[in-house]
């Protein structure tokens, strides 16, 4: 029985800037008041905990990285309501607390109390739940999923249907609503519009999904990696681009092969340039341009102010503006009902203790979404 007693597990530690992960025997703390202890099921390597790992979004070292974490809860804190032990849930990168003004505002979904840009590292009381060695270690996110057992506050975790398949649906915890949801409920793509995905890694597959589930006639999918390809075409991409093969910009690429410009551009990569080359692919009047990749903090850039003027839209979206408390069980159940298909943006399945060949593998740019299974 491991009620209220520190666990010693298996989770891997980022110890300083760019370094490769390393697996170490960590001692997890219990929970305390209004914090939940996880069994960990599945997680997935988001592009996200790469750039935590070489500190393109900066936090604190050494920490456990990992979000994209489905579960079961092993114990709760004081005054925890909402989850229960023996239930399945699923962790959130933005939590809900149903009390700052991103939360109380019917849009968006960045509450306050995240802990991604800027972090600190530490639960909301500002401590650690986690040491290895006598080390405190910190958390990434307040969700650390790259570990046996995490301690997460209770806005960062959901309950989910019971029936839920935990070796995958981890991904509806971060890849299935910032993709698709991002073309789905955030930009709200139209039957027989045009798109253009920038990236078609985990996020950028989703967002193609979303888009060909939205009735879009033409989807143009852009990488410099052309093993992409085959997989992108296979979930709805018409046309590809490979902007390293191109003699013109490829929003010059773009805009010749839609006439003017698409209606929908999603930016899944995280650079500057990308963004601004989708911008210019975006019809001149009612073309919106979605931004989702995360860059690094100094990164900076700069449109044509004319070019704004006329019309277009450019909208920021993280995890497809879901409030994700509310939000992501009924994704989960939309699953179950056969009204999204997550199974093709999952290609592999690796037991944790194989996390580095997990991350070769997406280093070598063979994965959409590797999912370690503990
Ligand atoms: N031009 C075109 N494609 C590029 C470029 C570029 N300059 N640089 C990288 N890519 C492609 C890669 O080849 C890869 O297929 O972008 C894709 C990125 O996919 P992943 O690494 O799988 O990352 P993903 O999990 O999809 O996340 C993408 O969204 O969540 C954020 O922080 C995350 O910024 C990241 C982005
Ligand atoms: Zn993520």
């Amino acid at each position: 029985d491991t009620l209220g007693k520190t666990i010693t597990c298996l989770a891997a530690i980022a110890w300083k800037t760019n370094s490769s992960l390393s697996l170490e025997e960590v001692q997890v703390e219990p929970p305390k008041a209004g914090e939940v202890r996880i069994k960990m099921i599945s997680t997935g390597i988001c592009g996200s905990d790469d750039h935590a790992i070489k500190g393109i979004i900066p936090l604190k070292y050494p920490f456990i990285p990992g979000h994209e974490g489905a579960g079961i809860v092993e114990s709760i804190g004081e005054g925890v309501s909402s989850v229960k032990p023996g239930d399945k849930v699923l962790t959130l990168i933005v939590p809900q607390c149903r009390e700052c003004s991103a939360c109380l505002n019917p849009k968006g979904n960045f509450c306050e109390k995240q802990d991604i840009l800027p972090s600190s590292g530490l639960m909301l009381d500002g401590t650690s739940r986690f040491t290895c060695k006598g080390e405190k270690i910190y958390h990434s996110f307040r969700t650390s999923t790259f570990s046996e057992y995490t301690v997460v506050p209770e806005i960062s975790v959901v309950k989910i249907d019971a029936a839920a398949p935990m070796d995958k649906i981890c991904v509806i915890s971060c890849e299935v609503p910032t993709g698709y949801g991002a073309a789905v409920h955030s930009a709200k793509v139209t039957p027989g519009s045009t798109c253009v995905v920038f990236g078609l890694g985990g996020i950028g597959s989703a967002i193609v999904m979303g888009c060909k589930a939205s009735g879009a006639s033409r989807i143009i999918g852009v990488d410099i990696n052309e093993e992409k390809f085959p997989r992108a075409r296979a979930l709805g991409v018409t046309d590809c681009l490979n902007p390293s093969n191109l003699k013109k910009p490829v929003q010059e690429a773009v805009k010749e092969m839609t006439g003017i410009g698409v209606d929908f551009a999603f930016e899944a990569i995280g650079l500057a340039e990308t963004m601004v080359a989708a911008w210019d692919s975006c019809h001149v009047s009612h073309g919106v341009c979605i931004i989702i990749g995360v860059s690094p903090p100094n990164s900076k850039f700069s449109l044509s102010a004319q070019t704004v003027s006329t019309g277009r839209t450019l909208k920021g979206v993280c995890l497809g503006d879901y409030k994700t408390k509310d939000c992501f069980p009924q994704l989960v159940t939309a699953y179950l009902q056969n009204k999204i298909n997550i199974d093709p943006l999952i290609t592999h399945q690796l037991p944790f203790d194989q996390l580095h060949k997990a991350f070769e593998l997406y280093h070598a740019g063979k994965t959409i979404r590797c999912v370690l299974l503990f």
